[in-house]
């Protein structure tokens, strides 16, 4: 008698593939969800942009009647520094008899920040010794200029308005908007 073969049918379903089709399905599900949250991560990146909060580029130091030189002026013709924006604004107030503006506290030779010596009428750089007479004109140290001065003006609402975003260099102090004269606001 002839001996009856039958075929070896694979089970579609049979245990390994089974098991790699799951394992296929966990990947694909795995891959979108890795494509998902990436896309939830840039949208919500996109919203909430990295921003840098700085100072407003404008600040009002208050009513112009409230500056009046109560001092006489130094040798360099000042009478006044008012420090109370340069740690807000790195900023500092100088009256002269005539005449107010606004000292840009950072020093000319590498950028740092120099402090106001009241008794020695004169601003110090801690970095490599810069010094300053009480207008901000440099004489001693590897500054090679006077400290900048921002735009200052009498706003509409008769407030002092000082403005970061314009400075002016030794060159230009006399520039109208480089101060504000006191004649105009006594
Ligand atoms: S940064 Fe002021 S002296 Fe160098």
């Amino acid at each position: 008698m002839d001996k009856i073969i039958f075929p070896i049918v694979r089970d579609e379903f049979s245990e390994p593939d089974s098991a790699r089709r799951k394992l296929l399905t966990a990947m694909g599900w795995g891959s979108l969800a890795i494509v998902g949250v990436t896309g939830a991560v840039s949208t919500l990146k996109f919203m909430f942009p990295r921003v840098l909060f700085e100072p407003p580029a404008y600040f009002k130091i208050g009513p112009a009647g409230q500056f009046v030189p109560t001092e006489q002026a130094d040798s360099h013709g000042v009478s006044m520094v008012l420090l109370q924006w340069k740690k807000s604004n790195r900023t500092w107030i100088v009256l002269e008899p005539d005449k107010m503006y606004a000292i840009f506290a950072k020093c000319t030779h590498l950028g740092c920040t120099p402090s106001w010596y009241e008794n020695d009428r004169t601003y110090k750089c801690p970095c490599h010794g810069s010094e300053f007479y009480s207008n901000g004109f440099n004489f001693s140290g590897p500054a090679p200029r006077p400290m900048d001065r921002f735009k200052i003006s009498l706003g509409d609402d008769g407030q002092i308005v000082v403005d970061t975003s314009t400075l002016f260099t030794v060159k230009d102090f006399d520039n109208p908007n480089a101060f504000v004269a006191l004649s105009r606001i006594v």
